[in-house]
């Protein structure tokens, strides 16, 4: 395997190609999209991802956020692979074992202030429907408060009707799932009563609550939690302010409501801090991780939550396949490098690195218009132009795109103009800086020729065979 990034094949390369030729006939429509990754992987090495054409690309996707130690941290493995031999599967609901417990304390030791119990949990989209069931159960109240903008997931109904980032990812599940109320997700760039760059202030958005949606919409005593990303991921890096945070806790305290923090993407180191809620020394209710919790090892999830909340609740949250012996022991060792000192301070550098590197480009290039970044998530916001600020994405599918020709697989999302990163957060520095410089190649290349934008971004189509997915 090149232990640098390097393409030797157009892409995808022939032998991508051949296998897809025999998947594609056999999958569902999803799975056969196959625009924005454009080969096949046969194997990851640190932050490296090497085709079955033998390119290799530099991983700033880290399995969605799953893997943040790189592909296969030893310590992690090695314990997946040890608790593996040692108990084969096991359901850690009704027989329980030691991986199980010593998670449960580690999970305990980091968390935000006032969280005092955990529950297990198997993926992102279940931590979220059992954080909305705790919340329910513990207010005897019907409705969730939830954020224009917001990925919960989408595999099941109340899920992909709380994703509204990009209203095809919900395939219309909000006809089947009630309780739910919307309200705009901060955005410091677009927000819809204030568009474009200039003074502004995210409390508007508080402001919306208090005199229209309690107002107008429900009453504030029938809600029972607020399920809020604290930095908004999928929808594109947006990071409320701390007098967002201040009035909407006040809310919280104030109604009775319980603070639900998605912190799926965001937890386990991703923003620089343990969980992004110390940013704002947010005392959650309710805390659900998923992704980082995994430590690349097994699929798990986990549900924090307060005394009140949890100590007594009738709610399960686990299920056949949450917390296997080998995912806990897996997420145990991950808890370990996340408390060493050192990759906190990586996160810290790959932050500074990425502002440093991107931030002058919204001077030089009229179609990067905003740079946002908290740790290791990172977000570059194309438009047509500052004047109008309309989104571009065929702009940011090709700057994807040539990065992918270039070695850098970044995340990208049909329909989107916010192009992501999501190093390992133990990503070797000069691996970072040299992606990073190469996407500012990529983008003074792509903006000599920009693409044409659709007029209308309701209207847009997907390339062709490429699928409205998130
Ligand atoms: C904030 C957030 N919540 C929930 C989910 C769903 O997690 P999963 O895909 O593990 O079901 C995601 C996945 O991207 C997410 O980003």
């Amino acid at each position: 395997m090149h232990q640098w990034p390097q393409v030797d094949t157009p892409l995808p390369g022939p032998r991508s190609r051949e296998l897809w030729a025999t998947f594609d006939p056999i999958v569902a429509a999803p799975m056969q999209d196959h625009d924005e990754v454009p080969f096949v992987e046969t194997r990851k090495e640190g932050s490296l991802i090497e085709d079955v054409d033998g390119n290799v690309f530099v991983d700033l996707v880290s399995g969605w956020g799953a893997t943040p130690y790189g592909a296969t941290p030893s310590t992690v493995i090695e314990a997946v692979v040890d608790a593996q031999r040692r108990y084969g599967m096991e359901i850690t609901d009704y027989v329980q074992n030691e991986p199980a417990i010593e998670l449960a304390n580690k999970l305990i030791s980091v968390a935000p202030p006032g969280i005092t119990r955990v529950m297990a949990s198997l993926s992102g989209t279940l931590a979220v429907e059992t954080g909305v069931k705790l919340a329910r159960e513990a207010t005897g109240r019907p409705m969730i408060l939830v954020f224009h903008g917001q990925y919960h997931g989408e595999v099941s109904y109340l899920t992909a009707s709380v994703s509204t980032d990009l209203a095809e990812v919900n395939s219309h599940s909000s006809a089947y799932v009630g309780g739910l109320v919307f309200a705009p997700y901060p955005n410091q760039f677009r927000a819809p009563f204030h568009k474009g760059p200039g003074p502004y202030d995210d409390t508007m958005y508080i402001d919306f609550l208090e005199e229209w949606l309690l107002l107008y919409q429900v009453e504030p005593t029938q809600i029972a939690g607020v399920l809020i990303e604290p930095v908004l991921g999928e929808g594109g890096i947006h990071i409320p302010s701390a007098a967002f945070w201040e009035r909407l806790t006040g809310l919280c305290k104030r109604w009775g409501w319980k603070l639900i923090l998605d912190e799926v993407q965001t937890g386990m180191g991703r923003t620089g801090t343990y969980f992004a809620s110390e940013h704002w020394d947010l005392e959650p209710d309710i805390v659900l991780l998923g992704k980082g919790v995994a430590a690349g090892g097994q699929p798990i999830a986990a549900v924090l939550g307060t005394e009140e909340v949890m100590a007594a609740t009738d709610v399960h949250g686990g299920g056949t396949f949450a917390w296997t012996p080998a995912a806990c022991a897996g997420a145990s060792a991950g808890v370990d490098i996340l408390t060493d000192p050192e990759t906190m301070a990586n996160v810290a550098r790959i932050e500074e690195t990425a502002l440093r590197i991107f931030t002058p480009l919204i001077e030089e290039i009229p179609q990067v218009a905003d740079v946002r970044a908290l740790g290791a998530l990172i977000g570059i916001e194309f438009v047509t132009d500052m004047e109008t600020i309309q989104p571009a994405p065929a702009f940011h599918r090709a700057v994807h795109r040539a990065a992918i020709r270039r070695g850098v697989l970044g995340v990208t999302q049909w329909g989107k103009w916010v192009y992501r990163m999501q190093p390992a957060l133990t990503i070797p520095m000069e691996l970072f800086e040299w992606s990073c410089n190469t996407l500012v190649d990529v983008i003074r290349e792509v903006a000599k020729n920009p693409p044409e934008e659709p007029v209308n971004l309701l209207e847009r189509v997907p390339p062709e065979g490429g699928t409205r997915r998130r």
